[in-house]
């Protein structure tokens, strides 16, 4: 009988295998095996170097990393221990609540700034991916906390607690990046209109047959920059030199990675790169990315400074609310939305 649930969570729990409209064709599927899983499979970068003496080294390390492999890994970061333990334990205590109080969150529609939902975009996939996902507008707080959960009770402090403590962490490295870039340090502060943060609470149930389906299949994030705490069960994969490596948890510690409109305002010299989700069969997995944006009506392009006769602009000028708007009509496809604002196609 086919299933009226709405979420994936209240769908699976005690199936033995995976539902059909989650099984990707052959040709689409994780293969698992081939996977490759390494100590250090992406930079690890102290941020305790940006202040003193290692500065200018630091910055370059984070501007190889941008360069070659578009992720790493932060550690000495400045967010408090106890507040990844608590946005953790949150996160989990949501997804555990009664089916009936997590749906007063429930949305389908992308355009809400706070809706708990399953899969990627249930309007227009063909094939669901093997996930729930609470996701929160959080920049300025104040135009949204009102609107976010109130169970857990204390869900809305902590969040927002947590929110601003990655906000402080991102401008800081967006000066080291556009330092990094020989621009002025403010630069990409500035060119990112009032600024917008985003966050989203991935649960990804255990599932019983992890190598017919994704969590979320290869794709590039839409945004500027990626901020990603992730639990300690493994399940992110980065793709590097056509292979996909495991980016295995080190607690502590976040992942940072390009977004699409670093990889315009770098004029391709930073790289916003294929990243999936797989799953697994034994336990349930959280992720909590932090999606820093620019506002809807900021206007994106290549910086003046990095445009020569050899490299010319690779990009037109867009808003962030036209480039934000494609992103979620045409699905997670591995082919980025970049190719569709090329300086050439304008
Ligand atoms: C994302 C993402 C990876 C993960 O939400 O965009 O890439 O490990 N998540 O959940
Ligand atoms: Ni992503």
């Amino acid at each position: 009988m086919a299933s009226t649930k709405l979420l994936l969570t209240d769908l699976v729990s005690g199936v033995s295998h995976v539902p059909s409209s989650y099984i990707r064709p052959i040709s689409d599927r994780p293969n698992l095996s081939d996977v490759q899983t390494s100590e250090v499979s992406i930079p690890l970068i102290d941020l305790q170097g940006l202040h003193g003496s290692n500065h200018s080294d630091t910055v370059k390390q984070i501007g190889q990393a941008c360069q070659h492999h578009g992720f790493f890994q932060v550690k000495n970061h400045g967010i408090p221990e106890t507040l990844i333990n608590k946005i953790m334990r949150t996160s989990r205590d949501f997804f555990r609540l009664p089916e009936s109080e997590r749906l007063k969150n429930y949305s389908d529609d992308p355009s809400k700034t706070t809706r708990l939902s399953t899969s990627f975009n249930v309007k227009t996939e063909k094939v669901s991916n093997w996930r729930d996902f609470l996701r929160l507008h959080c920049y300025p707080l104040e135009d949204y906390v009102h609107d976010w959960p109130s169970n857990p009770p204390s869900f809305r402090e902590e969040v927002a607690e947590y929110c601003t403590s990655v906000r402080g962490l991102v401008l800081r490295l967006l000066e080291a990046i556009s330092e990094s870039l020989g621009l002025e340090r403010d630069y990409i502060g500035k060119a990112l209109g009032k600024h917008a943060q985003h966050m989203a609470m991935n649960y990804y149930p255990p599932c019983p047959q992890p190598e017919l389906t994704y969590g979320l299949p290869g794709h590039t994030d839409p945004n500027l920059i990626t901020i990603l705490l992730q639990d300690d069960v493994p399940g992110l994969q980065v793709l590097s030199n056509g292979k996909w490596i495991a980016v295995n948890p080190i607690s502590n510690t976040f992942i940072v990675n390009i977004g699409d409109q670093m990889q315009v305002i770098s004029n391709d010299r930073y790289k916003s790169v294929l990243h999936r989700a797989v799953v697994n069969s034994n336990k349930e997995r959280i992720s909590i990315p932090t999606f820093y944006c620019p506002s809807y009506d900021a206007a994106v392009e290549p910086a003046k400074e990095l445009i020569s006769d050899e490299q010319p602009a690779v990009y037109r000028k867009f808003t962030y609310g036209e480039y934000y708007e494609k992103f979620w009509n045409r699905g997670l496809a591995t082919q980025t939305c970049l190719d569709m604002f090329k300086a050439s196609s304008a």
